[in-house]
């Protein structure tokens, strides 16, 4: 069973169909790619698989629960986390608090009093913080933090509730090509327990960590598959006109 079925998503903004029956299928541990052009509907679909928009149309399945009505929180519970494209690290909070913060987001007050000491919630923080090379900077405010390690951030408070899935919308955006690499490295040991749905336009980062792609152009999917699949998709390459 996938982990992750979705099924005709639509997405209408008023005259806009933004999606237009997508259908992703995301297997256990599988590290999944999305890409296609500006407005090609990527941001959208990751927004309705978390909850943070609701679809027209269409249904989602995770890990064999039909979410497509779950609320945000109701889905993080579950399992899933989204990192937006969109910043949304609390600069004036230290980068620890940003990591603590995020863990109690997502959390049951039961949780946080019963099962969890203060002793354990602090090594879960530290550890999180000492994968993405951020331990040493943890009572510093986020705001000191150069983009690329506030990304970083931001990976590991998405990470902070031990998801199943997770969902980056464009991590690498504004980085360096050596903090794209190391970005890279730092996903990888996730897959161990974890899927990853990621958008980016970086197609060489994409290429290397995804074990499957999918290509959406104006809400279609207009091709899926592995690496090498998508790589002699003459469907994608007609969208694209550039190397994949
Ligand atoms: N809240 C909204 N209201 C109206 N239109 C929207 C909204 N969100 C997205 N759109 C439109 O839906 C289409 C798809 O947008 P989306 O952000 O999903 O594209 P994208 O593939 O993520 O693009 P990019 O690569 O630039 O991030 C675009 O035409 C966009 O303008
Ligand atoms: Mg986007």
């Amino acid at each position: 069973m996938a982990l992750l079925e979705v099924r005709g998503l639509t997405k209408v903004f008023g005259r806009l169909v933004a999606l237009g029956g997508v259908d992703l299928t995301v297997g256990e541990n599988e590290f999944h790619g999305l890409i296609g052009p500006n407005g090609s509907g990527k941001s959208t679909l990751m927004k309705c698989v978390a909850g943070a928009e609701l679809p027209t149309q269409g249904t989602i399945r995770f890990a064999g629960c039909d979410i497509t009505a779950a609320t945000p929180v109701g889905r993080a519970r579950a399992g899933l986390s989204l990192k937006f494209q969109i910043t949304s690290v609390l600069p004036a909070l230290t980068v620890y608090d940003n990591v603590l913060l995020a863990l109690q987001a997502q959390s049951s007050i039961a949780s946080l009093i019963f099962s969890r000491t203060r002793g354990s919630l602090h090594e879960h923080v530290m550890h999180l913080l000492a994968q993405f090379h951020l331990a040493q900077r943890c009572w510093e405010p986020a705001a000191a933090l150069s983009h690329g390690h506030q990304q970083w951030l931001e990976i590991a408070m998405t990470l902070a509730c031990k998801p199943h899935l997770l969902l980056l919308d464009e991590p690498t955006a504004g980085m360096s090509l050596e903090e794209r690499r190391i970005t890279g490295e730092l996903l990888m040991p996730i897959k161990r327990h974890c899927s990853l749905v990621i958008v980016e336009h970086d197609l060489d980062f994409i290429r290397n960590i995804c074990d499957v792609l999918t290509v959406l152009d104006q809400g279609k999917v207009i091709d899926s598959g592995t690496v090498g699949h998508i790589q002699s998709s003459r469907k994608v390459q007609e969208v694209y006109l550039i190397r994949v």
